[in-house]
């Protein structure tokens, strides 16, 4: 075999070793970014109850935020599950909800999710962050609601509420 043949094999044969290298780095990068980001706060079960269930990890959270004259908004399921998470979701919807806080049928997200501040993430950040979030495990779960201003809402709020009331 010609040295240059064997180089060429080489490299080759090492190419798709190369991307899964590359694959991980950005999972571990993206997994680094949603924990400081507090993405497990807002989006995990049990995390507002002093209890997160880290085996359903950013599976979406029982306890909505009220926002005055707006309505009740729980973090939603984050997990590739395709009914119930973002299994449906092309990356760019996810990059473009994270970033500009549209969603795909075009409603914009609550402030309680921090889109504005995700909004300065460099390219390379936001694309880990979402191959991040394709390596989770599927969790079945649901959210509730959105709740409108004037709904009841299903399971727990946390709310504010004006000095001195009950
Ligand atoms: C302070 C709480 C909070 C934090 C922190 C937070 N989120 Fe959210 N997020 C929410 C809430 C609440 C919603 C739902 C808002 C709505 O429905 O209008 C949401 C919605 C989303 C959505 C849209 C999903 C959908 O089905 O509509 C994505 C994607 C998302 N968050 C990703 C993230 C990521 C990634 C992080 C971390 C970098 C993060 N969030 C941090 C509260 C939070």
């Amino acid at each position: 075999m010609r040295i240059q043949t064997a180089i060429a094999v080489i490299a080759l044969s090492c190419a798709p070793l190369l991307s899964a290298r590359a694959d991980d780095a950005a999972v571990a990068r993206g997994k680094y970014l949603a924990t400081i980001g507090g993405c497990q706060d807002c989006h995990t079960p049990g995390h507002f109850l002093g209890k997160p269930d880290m085996t359903r990890v950013l599976g979406g959270s029982e306890v909505g935020f009220d926002i005055p004259g707006l309505g009740t908004f729980y973090g939603p399921n984050l997990t590739p599950d395709k009914a119930t998470g973002l299994g449906n979701w092309s990356d760019a919807q996810v990059v473009t909800a994270l970033q500009t806080g549209v969603r795909p049928d075009g409603r914009v997200l609550a402030p309680s999710m921090p889109w504005r501040a995700l909004a300065v993430m460099t390219k390379g950040d936001v694309t880990a962050l979402v191959a991040y979030l394709r390596s989770l495990p599927p969790v079945d779960n649901k959210v509730p609601g959105p709740f409108g201003a004037n709904e009841t809402p299903t399971s727990f709020v946390m709310k504010i509420t004006p000095p001195g009331a009950k």
